[in-house]
């Protein structure tokens, strides 16, 4: 049987603005096995990134309950979330969001300062790891030195190197090109060979295709799709 590493159970989230409220999030179950590299696809405005902050530990849902890794999410403290957001989660997104004055090593080695690794352990991870996404040569560059599939790979890196439970991706090849977008997908489907667990949003077919198992999104509503593997 496959390990079940996350959870949702008729999981609602609520924006109030004003005296107006919108529920984003209506009653989502959603189940993922470690392995799995899930696509969740739908249109703008559909709830994605909402779900995505949820998944992530960055918010907490109105009602319903989430499970992450067996534990009782939703009523948790900002300092016991953000504890669970570092080991359990490595976040990739559109726009990479690197610091631009560090080089590509120094950005992979941030979130092992955070979890308090030694200095020579986090060189010869962070060394390690841009290796494994083909980036050996240009660990000294800093991001503006980098092309976006390289800047990509280094984000890829830095959600790596802490070995966390989930690579959680928001539209990863948004701000590519076609060729570019396909390589980091490439990347991402060996990543899922390995057996990482991936979730990757986007609200794009095609990209979606890349996934193990597809979700869909609309307004706020989940449904699985189809199963390629
Ligand atoms: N912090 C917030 N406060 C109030 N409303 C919000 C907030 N965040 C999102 N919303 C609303 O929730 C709905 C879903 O937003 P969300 O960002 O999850 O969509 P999305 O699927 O990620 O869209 P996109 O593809 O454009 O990124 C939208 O109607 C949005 O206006
Ligand atoms: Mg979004």
């Amino acid at each position: 049987m496959k390990e079940k590493i996350l959870e949702m159970k008729n999981l609602v989230k609520t924006y109030t603005m004003g005296d107006e409220e919108q529920v984003v999030l209506k009653g989502i179950d959603l189940k993922i096995n470690r392995g799995d590299f899930l696509s969740v696809l739908g249109p703008s405005g559909s709830g994605k990134s909402t779900l995505m902050n949820i998944i992530g530990c960055l918010d907490v849902p109105t009602s319903g309950s989430y499970y992450l890794s067996g534990e009782r999410i939703e009523d948790l403290p900002e300092t016991a979330l953000s504890h669970i957001r570092n080991r359990e989660i490595g976040f990739i997104f559109q726009q990479f969001q690197l610091l631009p004055r560090l080089s590509a090593q120094k950005n992979v080695e941030l979130p092992l300062i955070y979890a308090g690794v030694p200095e020579k352990e986090r060189q010869l991870r962070s060394a390690d790891i841009l290796k494994r996404v083909g980036l050996a040569e240009k660990m000294k560059n800093r991001p503006n030195q980098l092309s976006g599939g390289q800047q990509q790979r280094v984000a890829i890196a830095r959600a790596l190197v802490t070995e966390p439970t989930i690579l959680l991706a928001d539209e990863p090849t948004g701000a590519l090109d076609q060729q570019t977008g396909h390589q980091i997908m490439e990347l991402f489907k060996e990543l899922y060979q390995e057996g990482k667990t991936i979730v990757m949003i986007t609200h794009d077919g095609d990209v979606a295709k890349n996934g193990s198992r597809i979700v869909r999104i609309v307004d706020g509503n989940l449904s699985e799709g189809v199963y390629n593997a």
